[in-house]
């Protein structure tokens, strides 16, 4: 099934527990907009933009699928949010253009944009990752499947070298395993 038939079937999913409980954070004074990559339906994308005072700088999310980004695009329009969705295959299209004050990334995994993802950001600006982990719970009928799309142990805290860590977790239960991180830009660091 591609992601447009997924998109189209699925019911609007609410924010990431994670991600809410980093309120504080995204909603104090970010250094730059905020990116959600892969942003699906844009749950996260627009629970963040829910939480920004009207002189915040903007949310973009992106994703490729057009079904998603529509989904996304209306309920931001809905709830008359501050938001922008685009459709864009970051695989082959890289990054939005930006300095970013912070990126989100939650349930997508593509190994040759990590070094984008850190120099995308400006200096201050914060790296919330959290998706699936290659782990002997999940058990065979957990998706996804493909080895691309599955984090090793550690991976994530090795990733983004001019980072530095905040938070890093990796949880495991029967049928899914999680790794989690928050990581950001120090100032001096060069690009
Ligand atoms: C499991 S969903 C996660 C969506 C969202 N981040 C969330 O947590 O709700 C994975 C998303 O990645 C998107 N996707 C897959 N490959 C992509 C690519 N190369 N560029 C942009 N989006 C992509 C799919 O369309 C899908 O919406």
């Amino acid at each position: 099934m591609t992601w447009n038939e997924r998109h189209a079937r699925l019911p609007p999913q609410p924010a990431d527990r994670w991600l809410t409980s980093l309120g504080p954070l995204l909603g104090s004074t970010l250094p730059g907009p905020v990116l959600d990559v892969a942003c699906g339906q844009g749950r996260n994308a627009l629970w963040v933009a829910g939480l920004q005072r009207v002189d915040a700088p903007s949310i973009v999310g992106v994703d490729a699928s057009e079904v998603a980004v529509s989904r996304a695009r209306a309920e931001g329009a809905r709830l008359r949010l501050r938001v922008r969705f685009e459709v864009r295959d970051v695989s082959s299209q890289g990054l939005p253009q930006g300095d970013w004050g912070a990126i989100l990334v939650f349930h997508f995994l593509d190994r040759s944009l990590f070094p984008a993802l850190q120099s995308a950001l400006a200096p201050g600006g914060l790296l919330a990752y959290k998706t699936h982990l290659r782990h002997p719970l999940r058990g065979a009928a957990a998706r996804p499947r493909l080895p691309a799309f599955l984090l090793d142990s550690g991976e994530l805290l090795a990733a983004f070298p001019a980072l530095r860590i905040l938070e890093y977790r990796e949880s495991a239960a029967p049928g899914h395993a999680l790794s989690t991180l928050l990581a950001w830009r120090p100032a001096t660091q060069s690009r």
